[in-house]
């Protein structure tokens, strides 16, 4: 007996539920000092990086884990902050104290949004 269609596609269309709850919401700030960092001391690691908060570092388990991070909107009055890129970034540091989720850089940050909003809306998935 053939497989229904309208079952493959609540089937599709589970998985897409998913797929985008995989994806978890936060918000992310940005910094420019790159070196030393926590995870990998003076060896630099280039700039397509990022900070943990507390809530993510877990005793620098997550140094090294790579995130998939695009701007969802702005937390503050600067309109449409986000330029509705993504990237790919690499776990380097500890932002002890931080109030948001993940502490860009400077490159990533003004790559997925206007910088003079500070402060954005993310959604972050490690892959
Ligand atoms: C990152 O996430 C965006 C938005 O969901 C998606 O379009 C893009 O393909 C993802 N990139 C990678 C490398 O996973």
């Amino acid at each position: 007996m053939a497989i229904p269609k309208n079952i493959i596609l609540i089937i599709v269309f589970v998985a897409t539920l998913f797929s985008i709850a995989l994806a978890t919401p936060g918000t992310a700030t940005f910094y420019t000092n790159y070196v030393p960092s926590a995870c990998y001391g003076s060896t630099p690691q280039g700039s397509i990086i990022a900070a943990a908060s507390d809530f993510l570092w877990d005793d620098g388990k997550i140094c090294g884990k790579i995130f998939n991070v695009t701007c969802t909107g702005p937390t503050n009055p600067v309109p449409h902050p986000c330029t509705g890129k993504s990237m790919v970034v690499k776990i380097v540091d500890h932002c002890p104290g931080c109030g948001g989720t993940l502490d860009l850089s400077k490159e990533v940050f003004s790559t997925i949004a206007n910088p003079i909003a500070g402060v954005i809306k993310i959604d972050y998935v490690q892959i």
